[in-house]
């Protein structure tokens, strides 16, 4: 009798901890999970500031920032409703465009706003140099381009960024009002192991 009351005690217990904690099982109906175990969280998190300098570059011979759609009625808009762009621009060092390569920012940007000039950023940011070569970190958010300072979150990254997370600030370092020619400092706060 105090057996069967232990046993079935234990069992609820097994059965509501399974429930409730991520545990090492192999389950019949999963054929395709490879693994799944107790993630250690002894591993410190560190937060890494890197200051780097966009180059968005629309003029010719080499643009690096270019149109690649638009809406029918953003020629009209004020705040360019509906235009998207792809880039590929330098990160370099300092906001001297012949200072140090260090990587580029690949991604896309789609004006959003009706209202205000609000982008949906969507970029990677690949470096290409030293320690962090081939390392990426990924940013999605709202870029409001006039706004002094834009906050976008960094939703992960590859390589040494692994489970990344953290924030970037971007701020306007110079812009050539007849080109459009824009130079961007990015503080980036990157939390990684
Ligand atoms: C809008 O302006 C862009 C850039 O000046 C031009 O390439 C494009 O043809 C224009 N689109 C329309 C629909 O007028
Ligand atoms: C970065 O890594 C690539 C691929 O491994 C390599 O070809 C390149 O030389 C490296 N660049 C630097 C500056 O270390």
């Amino acid at each position: 009798m105090a057996t069967f009351f232990f046993s079935s005690f234990l069992l609820l217990f097994l059965s509501c901890a399974t429930n409730s904690i991520p545990v090492a099982f192999s389950e019949q109906n999963n054929d395709y999970l490879v693994s799944s175990q107790l993630v250690s969280h002894a591993a410190v998190e560190k937060q890494s500031h890197f200051r780097l300098y966009c180059h968005a570059i629309y003029s010719d011979p080499n643009p690096t920032t270019v149109r690649v759609a638009a809406a029918s009625g953003t020629n009209k808009s004020s705040t360019y409703f509906g235009l998207v762009v792809l880039m590929d621009d330098p990160l370099t060092i300092g906001p001297d465009a012949n200072s140090k390569l260090v990587g580029r920012a690949q991604g896309t940007s789609a004006a959003a706003g009706l209202y205000k000039m609000e982008f949906v950023m969507a970029t990677n940011f690949i470096f290409t140099d030293g320690k962090y070569n081939g390392s990426t970190i990924a940013i999605f958010g709202h870029d409001e381009v006039l706004a002094p300072v834009r906050e976008m979150p960094i939703i992960g990254g590859s390589g040494l960024f692994r489970f990344a997370r953290g924030y970037v600030q971007a701020r306007t370092y110079s812009r050539d009002l007849e080109t459009g020619d824009t130079v961007m400092q990015f503080d980036v706060f990157v939390n990684h192991y």
